[in-house]
This record gives C-alpha cells, structure tokens and sequence, in this order.
C-alpha cells in the first residue's frame, strides 16, 4: 500500500488548505461547474476521474467528523499550545458524571447523546432570523473533562479545575467579552456546582434561574441519609452548598418545581437559599408570558446563570432522564420561555441530567435538550457581558 505524508495528501485531494496554528483548518469549496451533472452520467466513473476532485467533503452535510455540539470546531481548550492561537468566546463543556444522582443513572453519556441530538442544530433560527452558532462569538466545542467515576470528591475537583482553565482563556472577541462564557453538558445535577464556582471566580455572585422539577437544595443532612459528607454533596444538594459557599444571590428562582417536598423545612430551607417559586402548573394560572416577566422581575439586572434539568419536560417529552416528575412542561413551552428570557447578562449556563439510556428511539429527550442547548447559547449571543 502507497503511504501518503500529509503534504501529499493535501495535493492529492486537490484542495488549498489554510494552515491555522500548524492545523488543516479549511479548504476551497468547488465550482459549481465542475460537479457531473446527473444527466449526463459516466459509467462507470474512471478510477482518475478529475471531477472527483472538485467535490466538497468539507461542507454541506450534517454528517461529517466527529460529532460536536451543533458541529462546530473542536479545540482541545485544556491544551495551553492549542488554545493560545485558537480562541473563543463561548465553549461549550461535557460533563460525562453520574455518581451523585438519586434515581437511575446515565447522565454519563448525556453529553454524547445531546451531541448526537444536535447534528441538525444548523442555520438561521425559525423565529429569530438570527444564526446565533455563527455571529460575532466565537464558539467551540471543549469535548468533555475528564472525570473519574471511582471518586466523587477528586471528580469534583477535576471538574472545578476544567471550568476554570476554559473560562480562564483569553477571548476571541476582547472588544465584545473579556471572559469566555460556558455551556455545561451534563452529567447529573450536582456538575453544576463546578459550574457556579467558576462563574463567582470570574463574574462573582449570580441569580440562579433553575429550570427543574425538584428544588435541589435539600439540605445534605436530609437527602444523603447524613451518613457522611461525601454522601451529601449530590445532585440534590448542589444549591444548598452553592449558598453554604456564598456562590449565589437572594435573588434567584426556581422554573417548573412539582415534585414532592418535605413542605416546612424544604421549603423554609429553599428560601433562605434565595430562591422564589413558579410551579409547573403556573403555566395553566397564570401563561408563559407571566411566567418569563417575573423571572426577569425577580433576577433584575444581575448577572444569570440558567441551569435546565431536563425533568422540567414532562416525561412525555424527556423520559431519558434520572428523575422523571409527570405534570411538567412540553418543549415548546420550555423553549418559548427560555428564548423570552433575551436581555439577560448569562455568563453561564447548562443542560444536565441527560440519560440516553431511557430515552426512545425517536431521541426525544437528545433533541429536545440539545435545543434547549441553542436557546441558551443564543441568550449568551444576544447579551454580551463585559468583565
Ligand atoms: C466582535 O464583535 C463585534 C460586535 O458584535 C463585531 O462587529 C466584530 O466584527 C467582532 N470582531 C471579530 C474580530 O470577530
Ligand atoms: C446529622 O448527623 C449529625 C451527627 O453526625 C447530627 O448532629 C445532626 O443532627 C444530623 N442531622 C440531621 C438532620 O439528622
Ligand atoms: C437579599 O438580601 C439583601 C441583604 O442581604 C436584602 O436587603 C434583600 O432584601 C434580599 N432580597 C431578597 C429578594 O430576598
């Protein structure tokens, strides 16, 4: 077999390569005139037929390399090498940890499962005309950090060291942001306290908007059996020791809560953790409109961080998932809602709670996540925060 060096292989394939940083970054589509016209077949197509060289394999299809969130560049963020010369504005981050859930595990491969969800996550948005993938940020793909499943408390640092590395690089953009901002695929809830650690470090304290069906701030003396403190930091814990840490505002809210609650004490806890309620059933009450005018009421001008629990859908919508909760929202009403929330200064944001393994064959629960996943990177989009 013929080997080919790299420089070789370029010239075989026909293409002009710009050289970024040493990496084959993009070609030269073909004309248009060149591609045989179907017509006018030739069979069969000769083993040296020119033509075959003007054809574009670098555009033009959802399927192609390796799948990243909404295909967009892969840049190894943890390499100091390769992030120096490929910047960006907004990363997205997997968070592939399951060992702190309650109900079914999974949330391991919701990362790749959103992914997967994603391929066709392309073009200029339906209701905005806006291509939020493709506008002034830069956005990349970070894959995933890498995090043992043998040790929770070293996973968690693991986890708080790679937020901070990639929101610690400078920016594509500096005119617009000085701070990359982060979307976290997870990975089962309690990944959003690496998250929220990272946004205090850059941004200080934020409102939590938390799309759920649970409040996640039980105390860890409640939920984790108090039998140790590793048990008690878990994925229903996290807001709990989010405020325990100072990472958080009084000012932040809960969207979509229904599961059961120890009423006096979860409630009385959940609010001295700073947060308000709308349930579920508000949507019937009171409307989305209602509902997006007072999370905007209740966060103000602050700076946000939005947490999605895919068990706010209703499991018709979301049955991939560790804790499935029926009464929830469809979709199209989460979707709406987020996408109301435009205006608001996110420096960070996630979609946790993803677990392929339940879902149906239709991908129900991927696709919708990885749409909610565009809706919150167009909210980053829409609003840059400087500093
Ligand atoms: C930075 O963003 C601004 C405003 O959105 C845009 O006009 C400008 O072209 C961007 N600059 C770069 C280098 O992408
Ligand atoms: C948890 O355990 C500690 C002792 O290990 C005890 O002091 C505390 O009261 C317990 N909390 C609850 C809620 O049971
Ligand atoms: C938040 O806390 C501050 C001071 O700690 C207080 O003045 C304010 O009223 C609180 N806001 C809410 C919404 O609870």
């Amino acid at each position: 077999m013929k080997r080919f060096s790299a420089s070789s292989m370029r010239s075989f394939l026909g293409f002009s390569f710009l050289s970024i940083c040493g990496v084959i970054a993009h070609g030269t589509p073909p004309s248009s005139s060149s591609w045989v016209s179907s017509n006018n077949r030739q069979h069969p197509i000769s083993l040296d037929d020119p033509s075959v060289d003007d054809v574009d394999i670098l555009t033009g299809s959802q399927f192609h390399g390796l799948k990243t969130f909404g295909n967009l560049p892969y840049v190894k963020c943890f390499s100091d090498e390769e992030a120096a010369c490929k910047k960006y504005d907004i990363a997205i981050l997997g968070a592939p940890f399951d060992t702190a859930v309650t109900g079914r595990p999974g949330a391991r491969f919701g990362p790749t499962g959103i992914r997967v969800g994603s391929q066709r996550l392309a073009g200029f948005d339906f209701y905005t005309d806006e291509d939020a993938l493709h506008d002034w940020a830069t956005i990349v793909d970070c894959g995933d950090a890498t995090l043992t499943w043998l040790d929770n408390t070293v996973a968690f640092k693991q986890l708080d060291k790679a937020h901070r590395v990639i929101s610690g690089r400078p920016t594509a953009n500096d005119t617009v942001a000085a701070v990359p901002r982060i979307l976290m695929l997870g990975g089962d809830h309690s990944t959003t306290l690496s998250a929220l650690r990272s946004t205090y470090r850059r941004w200080g304290q934020v409102s939590v908007i938390h799309f759920d069906s649970h409040i996640d701030t039980w105390n860890p003396d409640v939920l984790g059996g108090n039998i140790s403190h590793y048990a008690g930091i878990n994925h229903g814990t996290f807001l709990h020791i989010a405020h325990e840490e100072g990472l958080i505002r009084n000012t932040s809210i809960h969207a979509g809560l229904r599961a059961p609650i120890n009423k006096r004490s979860d409630r009385i806890n959940d609010k001295r953790c700073g947060f308000s309620v709308i349930t579920a059933r508000d949507i019937d009450k009171h409307g989305i409109d209602w509902i997006i005018s007072t999370i905007k009421a209740r966060v103000g001008d602050s700076r946000v961080y939005i947490s999605v629990d895919v068990d706010v859908l209703d499991p018709a919508f979301a049955p991939g998932t560790g804790t499935s909760e029926p009464g929830g929202w469809s979709t199209r009403e989460l979707l709406t809602i987020i996408d109301g929330l435009r205006g608001l200064s996110v420096v960070g944001a996630d979609v946790v709670e993803v677990s392929p393994a339940y879902d149906n064959s239709g991908e129900t629960t991927v696709l919708a996540a990885a749409q909610v996943g565009l809706s919150l990177v167009s909210l980053m989009v829409a609003k840059p925060v400087r500093d």
